[in-house]
């Protein structure tokens, strides 16, 4: 029994009790024991919480490459590191080994660097889930450029947005992606978007459809001609346990998405030691994550996690109704699945389909299932308990975030209890603290409150991409001393937490953060909306859909409302993206305000729910009428 796998619950407890005591001495131990480094640190952590400075493993040498691949050419060379699984099933699936892995991140390793990209620079990924996205990432990594993935889902605007948020001077696409039945037009996204991102040098293009496009000489260069040249081989760069590794993008409730920076050593450590825990990976098991790549979920747990403990990943192209709805089972069953984490939404999606579809294939492979991204409800965590899991795999609900980089509350399978909806215990390191509206800790059970933690762990983010004082003003003023991570939740009389939802104003749509005031800024540049307000409401499948109020300029000029409603959503999909469509629109002819000019969402919120009575005392609002109104027109 090594500390690095957790395999007891007196041993849950004992680690966990160390980890509190001497945080320093246990994070030294496992980043010593299990890792390569080319020098070791001269202290484990310093850290300031109010300024929200965090050194881990100080002027420590290493290269996470170097130890997701090359580390693991000795003993696993010839055994499998990806398995990629197209859309459509119809394709064959293809496999690399550790071998090939080292080859492929080699080559374009090598043909990043010819082209001139150097360490320090950032690296947009605008592709596909295909080999290449992981090649990509991880030829960054190995030569010390930053990456920056950006979903394939995201609008032009929305990529441009991020590429010139970090400065980005590459781009890596792909002519197109395939997307259950359709074919995204990748590269006619990224031209457009190339438009307003003039610190683009060059774009590399990877063919994944092979449709026609644009190449713009000078700028755009086909990837395969020049990976073709490649040597094989490469020499990772030396990186210090603080150079950043990613930014990786995150809706906020106000602003611009925030660009959540993650550093090399410490991301590197909390990933492995989690991965190693919370999916019970032992040697050859196949392990499967649903989620895209572009989201930190997919950084931490289809790539890095995974490697770094020379693992089998699957990478998934697909989706989990296409061709139809045994896709996911079908998956399992063909590659053998071991490990299994996706999100509440999809489980909700395909427990609504007949049983069958689960029921034909063979599931046995499974040991345990997980879940991310949204709470998972009581009728969706039984289904997947009972009809995937059969009763018979741990189902770890993880509660994390893409500013803790790791899982930072979840059950250690085959050791923590599960219970419904809860994510239960703390990871090692980790200090949650439940604290009330006047700043005070909560000690009772029970009792809901905002879910802070109070010490750092090492996959903490470092900052926000150019703007530092936004880093502190968002996640450590609120409750001063402390991380505050945006999430409410409870505590039971036993410890375990239950994630109640967001407090403040972004609403988890299919798993996806939603920031509310950056759609509205979107909706209210429409040329007859005056103002708007947009507010959650819960969704069967989805978890929560968006409802949107919108005051119309001059009711004179607009004759079509569903014409008026079709516009805002292509507003939204062209200049964010198709996931933050909204579900229902109501135009109004007024929001309700306070005095001071404040939107009371309370009680849009309210409405949207169809709680229609109960609004509390809104004779102070500045139009108390317009409730009734709103009330009455309400989408059902
Ligand atoms: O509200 C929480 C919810 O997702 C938010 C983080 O979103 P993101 O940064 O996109 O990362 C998602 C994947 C880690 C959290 O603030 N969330 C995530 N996992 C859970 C969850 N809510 C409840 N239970 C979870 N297991």
């Amino acid at each position: 029994m090594s500390s690095y796998s957790i395999e007891s619950l007196e041993q849950y407890f004992k680690v966990y009790r160390q980890s509190i005591r001497k945080p320093k001495k246990f994070w030294g131990k496992i980043a010593e024991n299990n890792f390569t480094w080319y020098q070791k640190w001269d202290k484990v952590l310093e850290f300031d919480m109010q300024k929200a400075e965090f050194t881990w493993f100080k002027n420590a040498k290493l290269n996470i490459t170097k130890n997701c691949i090359d580390r693991h050419l000795a003993n696993k060379g010839d055994e499998i590191a990806i398995i990629f699984e197209p859309n459509d099933p119809k394709e064959e699936s293809k496999s690399f080994t550790y071998n090939q892995l080292y080859a492929e991140v080699s080559k374009m390793t090598n043909v990043l660097r010819e082209q001139g990209v150097e360490k320090g620079d950032r690296v947009c990924i605008y592709l596909p889930m295909i080999p290449e996205l992981a090649f990509s990432i991880l030829a960054c990594a190995r030569m010390g450029a930053i990456h920056s993935v950006v979903f394939g889902g995201f609008s032009a605007n929305a990529l441009s947005t991020r590429i010139n948020d970090s400065d980005c001077k590459f781009l890596i696409t792909a002519d197109g992606g395939y997307r259950a039945s359709k074919t995204i037009k990748l590269k006619e996204i990224a031209d457009k978007a190339l438009e307003k991102s003039p610190c683009v040098e060059k774009v590399f293009v990877v063919k994944r459809t092979n449709e026609e496009i644009n190449m713009v000489e000078g700028r755009d260069l086909f990837l395969q001609p020049l990976l073709d040249e490649a040597d094989a081989t490469s020499i990772a760069e030396i990186m210090d346990a603080e150079d950043p590794l990613f930014i990786l993008y995150t809706s906020g409730s106000t602003g611009t998405p925030k660009g959540m920076l993650h550093t090399t050593a410490g991301y590197m450590v909390y990933t492995a030691y989690t991965f190693k825990n919370f999916f019970n990976y032992s040697n050859g098991d196949v392990y499967w994550c649903t989620a895209d790549i572009g989201w930190i979920t997919g950084h931490s747990y289809i790539l890095y996690g995974p490697l770094l403990n020379g693992a089998t990943t699957v990478i998934f192209e697909g989706t989990p109704s296409y061709p139809t709805h045994s896709r996911f089972w079908e998956v399992i069953e063909k590659h053998q699945v071991n490990q299994f984490y996706t999100a509440p939404t999809a489980i909700r999606a395909l427990a609504k389909e007949k049983i069958e579809f689960v029921q034909d294939y063979r599931l046995d492979s499974l040991k345990v299932i997980g879940s991310v991204g949204e709470p998972i409800n009581e009728e969706a965590w039984h289904w997947y308990n009972d009809h995937v899991g059969n009763k018979r795999c741990p189902l770890v609900d993880t509660w994390w975030q893409t500013e803790t980089g790791g899982i930072v509350i979840a059950a250690i399978p085959f050791v923590t209890p599960t219970k419904p909806t809860y994510a239960s215990l703390p990871f090692p390191g980790i200090q949650p603290v439940l604290m009330d509206e006047l700043r005070n800790e909560i000690e009772v059970n029970q009792k809901m409150g905002n879910l802070c933690i109070e010490f750092p762990w090492p996959a903490i983010a470092r900052t926000i991409w150019g703007d530092h004082q936004r880093y502190i003003d968002t996640y450590f003023t609120t409750f001063p001393g402390k991380y505050f991570s945006g999430d409410g939740a409870l505590r039971d009389e036993v410890g375990y937490y239950r994630i109640t939802g967001r407090v403040d104003d972004v609403i988890i749509v299919s798993g996806h953060n939603m920031g509310t005031a950056p759609i509205e800024d979107v909706i209210n540049e429409h040329q007859y909306v005056a103002e708007s307000a947009i507010v959650g409401y819960p969704h069967d499948i989805k978890g929560n859909a968006l409802y949107g109020f919108v005051v119309i300029k001059d009711a004179g000029l607009w004759r079509d409302k569903n014409n008026l409603v079709k516009e805002i959503n292509q507003l939204i999909a062209d200049q964010i993206g198709p996931i933050a469509k909204l579900d229902k629109i109501q135009f109004v002819n007024g929001l309700p305000k306070t005095r001071s000019g404040k939107i009371m969402r309370r009680i849009l919120r309210k409405i949207a729910e169809g709680e229609l009575t109960d609004f509390g005392d809104i004779s102070t609002l500045l139009n108390p009428e317009i409730v009734e109104e709103i009330k009455e027109n309400r989408i059902k």
